[in-house]
């Protein structure tokens, strides 16, 4: 079995690559190369396979010229964590073009992209699984956050409208949607007081009261991919400590 895992240097990325790489090669992209290189030592030092790629999955040419790369010197892809992601907390009215257009770019587009570079594969071969990267604020929304809570949204969406074109190429398709996970995407952005005070409105609207691990995460992936979950398609599966209940 090969996975393709974006956004592998870090957070949820990191995890479910050293989950998978349990009964799986993986295959790692990542903006940040040398992070991605490092989760790869890490995990051939454990007895894992692991390849490492620089990829900004905003990029059509950089996401066709990787996946084409990793397919011709690994091998075919099997399944796809599609999960590169970002996070830039603007009020609207200060939240120019260009914003916007990165937000979308990354989540949106670049999910939009790799799925389509190794769907072509698994259909031919008529085995496949994804799973996409949404949020709980796909459903919820929230404040100063507007073009995150869109593009998880439009996840969502593009989730339920490839698993309704690809099910029957035996290609299943499903997201799973965090709630406040303990990454480094938590802290971006933030200083240490505004990072402190996040965590704790986080635990505050939390039910189980604590932040997940992306471990946490990384086993529902794992879950998604395997045969337990061969009736789950288009969903948006949650860990999100009963943050949002639907
Ligand atoms: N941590 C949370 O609370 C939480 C909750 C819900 C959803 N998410 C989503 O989970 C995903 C992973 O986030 P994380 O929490 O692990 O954050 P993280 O910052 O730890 O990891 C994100 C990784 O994506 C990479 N990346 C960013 N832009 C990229 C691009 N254009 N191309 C390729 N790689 C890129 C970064 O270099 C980084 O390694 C994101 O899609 C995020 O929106 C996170």
């Amino acid at each position: 079995m090969i996975t393709l895992i974006t956004g592998a240097g870090s957070g949820l990325g990191r995890a479910a690559a050293l989950r998978m790489a349990r009964r799986s090669q993986v295959v790692l992209f990542d903006k940040n190369a040398e992070s991605a290189s490092s989760v790869a030592r890490e995990i051939e030092s454990d007895g894992g396979k692991a390849v490492a790629y620089a990829c900004d999955v905003a990029s059509g040419a950089q996401v066709r010229e990787a996946v084409a790369r990793a397919q011709r010197e690994v091998g075919p892809v099997d399944a796809l964590f599609n999960n590169a992601g970002i996070s830039i907390r603007t009020p609207v009215e200060a939240i120019g073009e260009d914003e916007w257009d990165l937000m979308m770019g990354v989540h949106v587009r670049g999910m939009f992209l790799v799925a389509q570079a190794v769907l072509h594969g698994m259909t031919a071969r008529r085995a496949g699984v994804i799973v996409n990267t949404s949020s709980d604020f796909a459903v919820i929304g929230i404040p100063g956050n507007a073009a995150y809570c869109a593009a998880k949204s439009a996840i969502y969406s593009l989730t339920k409208a490839l698993a309704l074109e690809f099910a029957a190429h035996g290609v299943r398709v499903n997201a799973v949607g965090p709630g406040p996970i303990d990454t480094p995407i938590l802290r971006s952005g933030r200083t240490n007081a505004q990072y402190a005070q996040a965590v704790a409105a986080n635990e505050a609207r939390t039910p189980m009261g604590r932040l997940g691990r992306p471990e946490e995460v990384a086993a529902v992936v794992d879950f998604l991919f395997s045969d337990r979950a061969s009736y789950i398609n288009g969903q948006l599966i949650q860990p999100n400590g009963g943050a949002v209940m639907w």
